[in-house]
């Protein structure tokens, strides 16, 4: 298939057009750059040993998506390209909403006009909220805590209402819980631009002497040892997951030929606490990390794992690779790449 995909050049959009090229799609990158380097690009061209357009654009450009779609001859959109720091949406709700759900409404738009029905949305488990119970199943009750979560909410009910008024979309909803770890080859990674928000990237930075010490937040949870539990999922499992779904979309059986919506939630169905995550990559890198706790993050609920059996049944997904496998590769790539992108 010929794929665009907006938000390529970020995190988790790299490393699955890596995966689909290694698949045999084609794929054009779509990126503004908000939040990626260029240089990501090119590590998906090395890795892929391919060349692969880039445009760098906004999917907010009704004009430049025109175009895209009319010279592209696409099949499909997997479609990343989305703000996603839950503490700036609630300080910018505005931002948040224009980008992530008025950027998706014109991108479905031009995607309507030029006869591509087929997507592969990237939803979160953050739509879950505080969980009643884990693992947590497809069909619990939404419940964002943030406007960044209450984006991925609309999106999806958006996408379910373009469906039930035109059936033969073909659309997968694909809710991450925590996409960790880095393309294996240690050439592309996570490159959070300023502090990071997220437990491994810090992690990672501290040890290898960007940051000082971590702040654990909180170690007085109803968990056994008191810190948060997620579950942590390998970024080349996650984006074999986009490929699967893909595949499923588009399977020859009169059932998709009738179109669908699928809503499928992408973790391993193993939680880790934080002081487990910091012990597995203390083992790894073979040193002590320097950290402290502190108090509660506001808004972190206690423990959040995946149930992950529906994308097994439905399109023969599970994670393959560990915490221990996860941090290897987070620490090969960031220690050849202390700045990142902006290595030297
Ligand atoms: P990322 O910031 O690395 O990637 C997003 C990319 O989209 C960036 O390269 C950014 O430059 C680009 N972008 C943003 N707005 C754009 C616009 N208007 N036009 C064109 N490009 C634009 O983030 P990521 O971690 O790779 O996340 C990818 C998707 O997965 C996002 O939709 C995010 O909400 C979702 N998600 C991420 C996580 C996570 O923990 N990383 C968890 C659940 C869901
Ligand atoms: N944590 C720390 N110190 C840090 C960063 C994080 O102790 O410096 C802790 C958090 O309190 C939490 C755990 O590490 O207990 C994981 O935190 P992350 O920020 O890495 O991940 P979250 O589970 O909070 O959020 C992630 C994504 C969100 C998404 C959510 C869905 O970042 O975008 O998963 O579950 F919405």
């Amino acid at each position: 298939m010929n794929v665009l995909v907006t938000g390529g050049a970020g995190y988790i959009g790299s490393h699955t057009a890596i995966e689909l090229l290694a698949s045999g799609h084609d794929v054009t990158v779509l990126d503004n750059l908000s939040n990626a380097s260029p240089r990501a690009v090119d590590a998906i061209r090395l890795l892929a040993n391919r060349d692969v357009p880039f445009v760098e654009g906004d999917i907010r450009d009704g004009a430049l998506l025109t175009r895209l779609f009319g010279e592209g001859d696409f099949d499909a959109v997997i479609h990343f390209a989305a703000l996603k720091a839950v503490g700036e949406s609630v300080a910018m709700p505005l931002q948040y909403y224009d980008n992530n759900v008025g950027g998706t409404g014109r991108l479905l738009d031009c995607m309507a006009a030029a006869g591509v029905k087929t997507l592969v949305f990237s939803s979160s488990a953050t739509v879950y909220g505080q969980p009643p119970t884990n693992p947590i199943r497809e069909d619990f009750p939404y419940a964002p805590t943030n406007p960044y979560g209450r984006t991925k909410l609309m999106i999806e009910q958006v996408l379910r209402d373009i469906h039930a008024a035109d059936p033969s979309w073909r659309i997968s909803c694909l809710r991450y819980f925590n996409p960790v770890g880095a393309h294996r080859s240690g050439e592309l990674g996570e490159d959070p631009l300023g502090a990071p928000n997220n437990l491994l990237p810090f992690i990672s930075q501290v040890a290898v002497g960007r940051r000082e010490q971590l702040e654990v937040f909180g170690d007085d949870y109803p968990t056994p040892d008191g810190t948060c539990i997620r579950d942590y999922v390998h970024i080349s499992d996650l984006a074999r997951g986009h490929t699967a779904a893909l595949a499923y979309l588009t399977r020859p059986t009169s059932e998709a030929d009738d179109g669908q919506f699928a809503v499928h939630n992408l973790g391993t169905g193993r939680g880790h606490s934080v002081l487990e995550v910091i012990a597995a990559f203390e083992a790894v890198t073979g040193a002590a990390l320097p950290y402290r706790i502190v108090g509660r993050r506001p808004g972190d609920c206690a423990t959040c794992y995946a149930d992950p059996s529906l994308a097994r049944k439905d399109f023969g997904w599970t994670a393959r690779h560990d915490l221990q496998r996860m941090c290897e590769d987070v620490w090969r790539w960031q220690a050849t790449h202390p700045e990142g992108f902006r290595t030297a």
